[in-house]
């Protein structure tokens, strides 16, 4: 777990803020669910997730109840639809933590946040596609060029079900050709297998039966109308039959974005798919869902390694040096700040020099100086920082006016 510090964290704000910005103007609306939940919540998403069987933060509160912090919020917002039943298509982002107990390494966190999307009630596959326009649209406003687009779909629950026995039966018949740590996670999850980055385990992998070999006509129908309207918004894909992805809830389309830079185990940035039927498993009536959550984290990390979306420190207009005992700078910041300026000051009533250090490390545009002369005469000296240009007295009153009409003069010569 970590501490995000200033500046970074205001990048973190701005991140959350433009994912607001895509998902709002396409009707979505935010949910805010609590960060505990009945464990049962979680339970629900499947027995064979690692998220749910090993690596969940969970405990007896002071009630006797046994709950968990969410590793992730799709239960969350179905457990709310069960809860409180709004109208459908029911449309919803988040932002927010959450809580696996991993591994720590770069770009994987036992606290780590996610915004995503998720919607209820509708089937459409033109909704898929939609979902995936607006992550798409997302990656372009922060600047993002590497990242790819892998597709699949599981197919219906039975298609799922039929194919996961021909993979088991393929992988039993491997044998001690499997890796050990795979031959586990064979008899707990068949999918998983697909997974390994394990040397041994490849070339089982690569004749492992593939998942569109079962598809039911209407589970390829859904899947082909998923493809023509990604093609239609010209939003470059590829079909991955091996993705399957780690939670246990996912029905038909399924879709995981990778970043270019990142280790191939940290490479998904995001994903997500259709998940019909977790609604009901949580007490609501049989819903169909989709949506995606991506890893704040990790998507910032992928900025970086591209050097877009770069964490900015706020640029100060003005810094206010105050020798004579500080009430002048009290006043003078505090009309400022109402006037929509970003100003700061120095504290402690320090010498004018180590004050002028400080105006100068902030980085302000302006220095704005009152000593015992200024005091008596009403002024306040007005010395540029940056840019060049003649330090001149101002009448206090003009103050304001006086560094609206010079911030606007350097944008013109900007
Ligand atoms: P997920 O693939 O488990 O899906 O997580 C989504 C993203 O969260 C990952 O691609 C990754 O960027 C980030 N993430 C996951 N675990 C960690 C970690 N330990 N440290 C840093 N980042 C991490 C879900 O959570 C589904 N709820 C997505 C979804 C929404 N499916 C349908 N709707």
């Amino acid at each position: 777990m970590r501490d995000i510090l200033p500046p970074e964290s205001g990048r973190w704000r701005r991140f959350t803020d433009v994912f607001a910005d895509v998902v709002e103007r396409a009707g979505y609306g935010q949910l805010i669910t609590p960060l505990l939940e009945d464990l049962g919540v979680f339970t629900r998403i499947g027995d064979a997730t690692d998220v749910v069987t090993k690596e969940m933060y969970d405990f007896v509160d002071k009630g006797d109840r046994h709950i968990a912090l969410r590793p992730e919020m799709t239960a969350s917002v179905c457990r709310a639809f069960a809860e409180h039943r709004p109208t459908t298509p029911w449309k919803v982002f988040y932002s927010g933590s959450n809580f696996r107990y991993e591994k720590p390494q770069r770009g994987r966190y036992r606290q780590f946040d996610q915004v995503g999307i998720e919607v209820l009630g509708a089937d459409d596959p033109n909704l898929d596609v939609e979902i995936i326009a607006l992550a798409w649209e997302f990656y372009a406003r922060l600047g993002l060029r590497q990242v790819k687009l892998i597709v699949n779909s599981l197919g219906e629950p039975d298609d799922r079900s039929r194919y996961v026995e021909a993979l088991r039966t393929h992988l039993v018949a491997a044998g001690d050709g499997l890796s050990e740590q795979s031959r586990t996670t064979l008899e707990r999850n068949p999918l998983r297998v697909l997974d390994s980055k394990r040397e041994a385990d490849q070339p089982h992998i690569a004749a492992a039966p593939q998942i569109s070999d079962f598809h039911s006509d209407e589970a390829a129908a859904h899947f082909q109308a998923v493809l023509a309207g990604l093609r239609a918004l010209d939003i470059p894909f590829a079909i991955e039959p091996k993705l399957v992805r780690g939670l246990d809830y996912y029905r038909r389309t399924i879709f995981e974005f990778q970043g270019g830079t990142l280790d191939s185990a940290q490479n998904a940035l995001g994903g997500g798919g259709r998940y019909d039927g977790l609604v009901e498993a949580l007490g609501g009536p049989a819903t169909p869902g989709v949506g995606f959550a991506l890893g704040v984290d990790r998507t910032l990390l992928a900025c970086d390694d591209e050097g877009v979306f770069s964490a900015e420190p706020v640029v100060l207009d003005a810094f206010v040096v105050d020798v004579t005992g500080g009430i002048q700078a009290s006043a003078i910041t505090a009309e400022l700040r109402a006037a929509g300026f970003a100003v700061d000051r120095g504290y402690d009533n320090r010498s004018m020099k180590a004050q002028m250090k400080l105006a100068n490390r902030s980085g302000a545009r302006f220095a704005l100086i009152v000593g015992d002369d200024e005091l008596a005469a009403g002024t306040v000296v007005v010395k540029p920082m940056q840019g060049g240009g003649e330090q001149l007295a101002v009448a206090r009153s003009e103050i304001s006016a006086h560094l609206a009409t010079e911030l606007a003069t350097r944008l013109r010569q900007n």
